[in-house]
């Protein structure tokens, strides 16, 4: 009697197994097919600002700030996102001497020409944990002394260059009225509003939720040894692009990373300083950028959607260097801390372009000067150790 039971029980949990395998795969080419059909050429070359964008920025900012004094701790007011960094590090970037004539532009308008540069790795979170948590791991590079005329009028950062990224090719969300009801959800700890606002399917972002999934990833081995994206497009001159930072360890001298202890919980800062300052061996990047093909799906204003390396595969315009260096002192954490990196702190040769960029000029402005306010640091680069 009971044989007969557990035999019948075993049958219907293989079938039920079997129809939510089946019913999970068309669902899955369904998307495929959807997406497929969505996501296809040609698009527009130039920027389309939606009308309410402004009013949607200014919630944003207030939500921001919130954030900043939730994660506060009784520590020095971090930053919104990426409050955690594993160091600033000097590093110089080179312009290939045989870069294409098409992509000859704004700070890559000189062949060979080398650029002396700070460079923050960090963790995405706005709060500073483990590195071992599932995150998002960041890069963002400040070229110095680079002339002419800045899309930011602040005389802090006249001479500057910023380069942003973090290592995942795409956001979690298309445009800034998705930014804005994610993070309003997020701000109010409903991370399921979040991606699910509504009961109506409609307005439910599946497909983003899979990729900010993908996006909180187990850490690299060190910070040196993983791909940054700049995920939203720029200008170069004339072009639309999008860059990214590769590891290029040929160029620089063979190094075995030894093996991290992840459960302390700065290990990604350990195997920096190890590769840096203890063995002294450099690391080495090369910085490739990949133009807009607009007679295939490559849209300035959805961050959400990678644009096809076979379409337009990158291309090189610079390699990276990190010298071996010491740069764990008290003196240079609190003068990393005190940096503000900003997209839109460059030339207009570099503008970036897109709803997520145009955000991020007015919330990277106001979080930065509210949290420097806060800390009453001074202008970061006068009291720089030099690069
Ligand atoms: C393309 C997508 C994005 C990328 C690649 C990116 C990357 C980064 C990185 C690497 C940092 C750390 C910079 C540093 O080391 O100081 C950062 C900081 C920050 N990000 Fe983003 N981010 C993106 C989108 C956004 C968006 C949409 C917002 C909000 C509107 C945002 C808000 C911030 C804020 C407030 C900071 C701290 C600014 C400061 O206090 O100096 N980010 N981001």
């Amino acid at each position: 009697m009971f044989k007969r039971f557990w035999l019948w029980l075993g049958g219907a949990l293989g079938k039920l197994l079997l129809l939510i395998l089946a019913v999970g795969l068309l669902g899955w080419s369904m998307g495929e097919a959807y997406y497929g059909w969505k996501f296809s050429g040609p698009v527009a070359t130039e920027e389309e600002i939606p009308a309410a964008e402004a009013r949607y920025t200014q919630a944003i900012i207030e939500d921001a700030v919130r954030i900043v004094e939730q994660h506060r701790d009784n520590t020095r007011v971090l930053r919104d996102a990426h409050a955690k960094a594993h160091g600033c590090v000097k590093a110089e970037v080179t312009v290939l001497p045989d870069i294409n004539n098409d992509l000859r532009a704004g700070v890559f308008s000189e062949p060979g020409k080398t650029w002396q540069a700070w460079m923050r790795l960090s963790n995405g979170n706005a709060y500073p944990q483990f590195d071992r948590v599932r995150d998002a791991r960041g890069m963002a590079v400040k070229l110095l002394d680079v002339p002419g005329e800045k899309l930011m009028r602040s005389p802090a950062h006249l001479g500057e260059q910023d380069f942003v990224m973090f290592n995942h090719p795409v956001f979690f969300v298309r445009d800034v009225a998705e930014y804005r009801q994610n993070f309003a959800a997020q701000a109010n700890g409903d991370k399921v509003g979040a991606f699910f606002p509504s009961l109506d399917p409609r307005t439910w972002e599946v497909r983003h939720l899979f990729i900010a999934l993908k996006t909180l990833a187990p850490a690299p081995d060190s910070p040196v040894n993983t791909t940054y994206s700049s995920i939203s497009p720029y200008k170069l001159g004339e072009a639309n692009i999008k860059y990214r930072v590769i590891p290029d360890p040929q160029s620089c001298p063979p190094y075995e990373r030894p093996e991290q202890n992840t459960a302390l919980p700065n290990f990604l800062r350990s195997a920096l300083y190890q590769q840096l300052s203890l063995d002294r061996v450099p690391a080495c990047f090369a910085l490739q950028v990949q133009k807009q093909n607009p007679a295939h799906y490559m849209p300035l204003e959805d961050t959400s959607v990678e644009w096809d390396e076979d379409i337009s595969p990158f291309v090189t315009v610079a390699s990276i260097k990190v010298p071996a260096q010491d740069f764990d002192s008290r003196e240079q954490n609190l003068f990393c801390d005190n940096l503000s990196f900003n997209p839109w702190h460059g030339l207009p040769e570099h503008r970036p372009i897109g709803g997520i960029n145009r955000l991020r000029k007015a919330v990277y402005e106001a979080v930065s000067a509210y949290r420097h306010q806060r800390n009453e640091a001074g202008t970061a680069l006068s009291s720089s150790p030099s690069p």
